[in-house]
């Protein structure tokens, strides 16, 4: 096999050590710097360029993708997608993770605990924000930051205010979240691979820092996670579609939360916590998915007109209550069942005499316009419109 690693360091500890896991796996290894490519398009077959040269063949890459190099380096990794090549971590899973809020949006719509978090922009919206996630002190995040480096903590609203204020008028968009102060000075970093937390450690921040990254001086030690701990670990890297993923959590009274998913989670501090190959277990897992090159589900769906994937509901007293998949109407309709949740249980591929309950979640392609009718119903509000202080509405 023949694996590039995407890094601007070469000599970092991370590079070093998957080069050396590619090697000593008898595999080829090259560090290409991620800077270096040319992105041909317009060709019928998509291209890459290396230092102004044709690329030869890979079969995967690991992408080692710096947060100030987000929009070249995930153009690269896409590339490398349309042309085959496997990467556990693909471009638009990057994109997603590496955007605090973005990763909020997408983790809160499954049952992965966060800290209550909230984005606003104006002012003036800030002291009702502080009030929602749970009142002062409250931390306050660029969008963006590693590393620990901008995130804060506000004593009060009005210094998280005037904080808010200044970091917008430099044109940085931030996060308002809850403080969990039971977990102050602690994280947890697991490390997964694929649908397993393959090693795990506990930060604890130095003195009266609350930030425990070990850029900011946190010191790190192995840790046993609890079972609960490696479920929410797994799914928020596979909700995010990253199969190399570092996941910070924080311990609260109330269960595991989720703060941060890595893309390029550093190795250093992991393996000399945990004594674990990490490295090696990432090589191990690229070499088993070469041949499986992920696809982009929605892009490729996306050609067939008309047809598309969707959720759908089985309500009470719908005529699919009871049925098997395969005597149901969903066969007549064209609509195919791909997978059904059911209490948080997941069952990919269902068989055809998987029989429907109420309140099943299919997620389901076929075609649009006969999944609309069983969509689910939307979730009906209930403030009213004139209890809305809307904008005064221009004159006509
Ligand atoms: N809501 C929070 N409550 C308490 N501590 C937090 C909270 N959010 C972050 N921290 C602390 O700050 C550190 C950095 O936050 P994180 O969101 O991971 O940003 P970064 O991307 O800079 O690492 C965490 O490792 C944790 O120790
Ligand atoms: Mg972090």
């Amino acid at each position: 096999m023949r694996i590039a690693i995407l890094s601007r360091a070469p000599g970092s500890y991370a590079t070093k050590r998957l080069v050396k896991a590619t090697s000593d796996r008898g595999h080829e290894v090259r560090v290409l710097d991620t800077l270096r490519f040319g992105i041909d398009l317009a060709s019928d077959e998509p291209e890459l360029q290396y230092r102004g040269r044709p690329l030869p063949n890979f079969d995967a890459i690991i992408p080692r993708i710096g947060a100030s190099i987000t929009y070249f380096g995930t153009a690269v990794v896409r590339q490398f997608e349309q042309m085959d090549v496997y990467t556990p971590n693909t471009a638009s899973a990057i994109a997603a993770s590496r955007d605090k809020l973005r990763a909020f949006q997408i983790l809160s719509r499954y049952d992965i605990g966060i800290p209550k978090s909230t984005f606003v922009r104006d002012r003036k919206d800030v002291p009702e924000a502080i009030r929602r996630v749970g009142g002062a002190p409250v931390v306050i995040k660029l969008i963006e930051g590693t590393q620990g480096i901008g995130v804060m903590l506000a004593p009060d609203a009005a210094i998280a205010e005037a904080i808010v204020e200044t970091l917008h008028s430099a044109d940085q968009n931030v996060l308002l979240q809850q403080f969990i102060s039971e977990s102050k000075g602690r994280d947890v970093r697991a490390f997964v691979i694929g649908s397993r937390v393959v090693a795990a450690m506990r930060r604890t921040a130095q003195g009266d820092e609350f930030r425990s990254n070990l850029h900011r001086g946190g010191s790190i030690a192995p840790v046993q996670l609890d079972p609960e701990c490696e479920r929410v670990a797994v799914r928020a890297a596979q909700i995010l579609g990253l199969q190399v993923a570092g996941v910070d959590l924080l311990e609260s009274d109330g269960g595991p939360l989720i703060i941060e998913v890595n893309s390029s989670p550093g190795l250093q501090g992991i393996e000399a916590a945990t004594d674990l190959d990490v490295a090696g277990a990432i090589i191990d897992f690229v070499g088993n998915q070469v041949g499986f090159p992920s696809l982009d589900v929605r892009q490729k769906l996306g050609m067939a007109a008309g047809y598309g994937v969707a959720d759908i509901v089985v309500r009470d007293g719908s005529d699919l209550v009871g049925q098997a998949i395969g005597d149901s109407s969903l066969r007549d309709l064209d609509v195919s069942v791909l997978m059904v949740q059911k209490n948080g249980h997941v069952h990919p591929n269902p068989r055809r005499d998987h029989i429907l309950e109420v309140n099943d979640r299919l997620t389901c392609f076929g075609h649009l316009d006969s999944m609309r009718a069983l969509a689910p119903e939307r979730r009906r509000r209930k403030i009213q419109i004139d209890d809305l202080p809307g904008e005064p509405l221009p004159d006509l």
